[in-house]
């Protein structure tokens, strides 16, 4: 006797209005689909997940351990956006539930509002504007500048900082760049050894590091001091790199020209919520309300990045870019079953799982193992017809915390 091929039609949740396109590529692959237009509180979300494999959501919906352990049918959790605070990771992990999120999808947004403000501010547009929506005709060139030639200075050259370096460099810009880790120089751009030299030596400074929390404060007075006179300052990273009363006095001293800034250290919990800052009421300072990644493009790529990601994981068990599982994603021999282990990460397991295999009599087509901190996986593909027992012993093993069957 074979184990069956799908014991039940796999379901999953969408909730806070994840872009349609999701549900659509789910459906495409069998999955019955539930959408909801809003987050949910724990309660609901436990009882909506009664018999659900899949969960979709973004940053409004708290997975914690609590749900997970009240939700013992979910095996994969989708993040439709960039942060995964919302879902306690190692819970998950426990519970053998997978995350992933869609960490590239919204780059090129960001990329393109910081070349808008570079442009912008360089052109004083907010300033002109301002004018003439006051009924004053101001017309000057002082102050304005072309992009063309200009020294553009980017603090983190990640996925965003080296994408911003192309398109800068497509407007004459002149790029430098400075990073804590080794980055390929892309183009003409010039690698800085310090943050000292590139402020030393930029007409606009671009932040772009990652939130590690050792980023917090890293730019204050001394270096808003170091930048160039008439510079101008832009932050689309995260809100508490920045220190927004050095970045005020330095812009009111006229010592820098101008700021576009996208975050803040305490960011208003919903649309419509007041907002205060110590940057508002300034002549050409831009802020915007974290809008940076915020396009109708970026949802949709999230959305089909995500999807593709959740269906990686239910056909064929593929880890790639999981937030909290090993990485592993083997393409798969045709006409062979596929096994997939996660286990907490205890010398012998391999052995065991090889054991019994052999004692099913099975062949091992392919089999590919990887571990990360706690937890291991192990993705195996046998011909043969696979005996239930086979895969009850292996639920059963000391160190198993679950176990998927996936057909060819
Ligand atoms: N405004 C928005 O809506 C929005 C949207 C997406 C991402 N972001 C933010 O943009 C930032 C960059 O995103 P990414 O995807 O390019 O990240 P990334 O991880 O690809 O790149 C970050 C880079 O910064 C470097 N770095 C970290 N600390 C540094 C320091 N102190 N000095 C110099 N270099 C340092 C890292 O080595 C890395 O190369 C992140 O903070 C992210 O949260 C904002």
């Amino acid at each position: 006797m074979t184990v069956p091929v799908s014991p039940r039609p796999v379901r999953a949740l969408l909730v806070e209005g994840v872009h349609p396109i999701a549900a659509d590529l789910l459906a495409t692959c069998g999955v019955a689909v539930e959408q909801v237009d809003r987050a949910l509180d724990p309660g609901e979300l436990v009882r909506r997940l009664h018999g659900v494999q899949v969960l979709g959501l973004r940053s409004g919906t708290q997975v914690t351990a609590d749900v997970l352990a009240q939700a013992p049918d979910l095996q994969v959790v989708g993040a439709f956006c960039i942060g995964t605070n919302q879902i306690d990771l190692q819970a998950a992990t426990a519970h053998g539930v997978a995350v992933f999120n869609a960490p590239f999808s919204n780059t090129r947004s960001v990329v393109e509002l910081a070349v808008a403000e570079i442009i912008a501010l360089t052109r004083r547009l907010t300033v002109h504007d301002d004018a003439m929506h006051t009924g004053i005709w101001r017309k000057s060139a002082k102050g304005s500048h072309e992009v063309r030639g200009r020294r553009l200075g980017i603090v983190g050259y990640g996925k965003i900082g080296s994408q911003l370096s192309v398109l800068a460099e497509a407007l004459g810009m002149r790029v430098s760049f400075f990073d804590t880790a080794d980055r390929l120089a892309l183009g003409n751009a010039r690698r800085c050894a310090t943050l000292d030299e590139l402020l030393a030596d930029s007409d606009v400074v671009s932040l772009h590091v990652d939130g590690r929390p050792g980023n917090s404060g890293m730019f204050g007075e001394e270096q808003f001091a170091a930048m160039v006179p008439g510079a101008l300052f832009l932050n689309l990273s995260r809100g508490f790199v920045v220190d927004h009363a050095a970045l005020r006095r330095h812009i009111d001293s006229g010592h820098l020209a101008g700021a576009a800034v996208d975050v803040f250290p305490d960011e208003p919990a919903a649309a419509g919520d007041p907002f205060e800052s110590d940057l508002r009421g300034l002549p050409n300072v831009i802020l915007t309300p974290h809008v940076g990644g915020s396009t109708e493009e970026a949802q949709q790529d999230i959305g089909r990045f995500v999807a593709t990601k959740l269906i990686g994981y239910l056909q064929h068990g593929t880890t790639g870019l999981s937030v909290n599982l090993p990485e592993v994603q083997p393409a798969r021999p045709a006409g062979t079953v596929r096994l997939v282990l996660l286990h907490r990460n205890q010398p012998g397991t391999l052995a065991h799982v090889n054991e019994l295999l052999a004692g099913g009599d099975l062949n091992v087509e392919q089999q590919v193992f990887a571990t990360s901190g706690p937890v291991g996986y192990v993705v195996t593909d046998v011909r043969g017809p696979l005996a239930p027992a086979v895969v009850d012993r292996m639920r059963g093993m000391p160190e198993t915390i679950r176990v998927h069957v996936l057909p060819g």
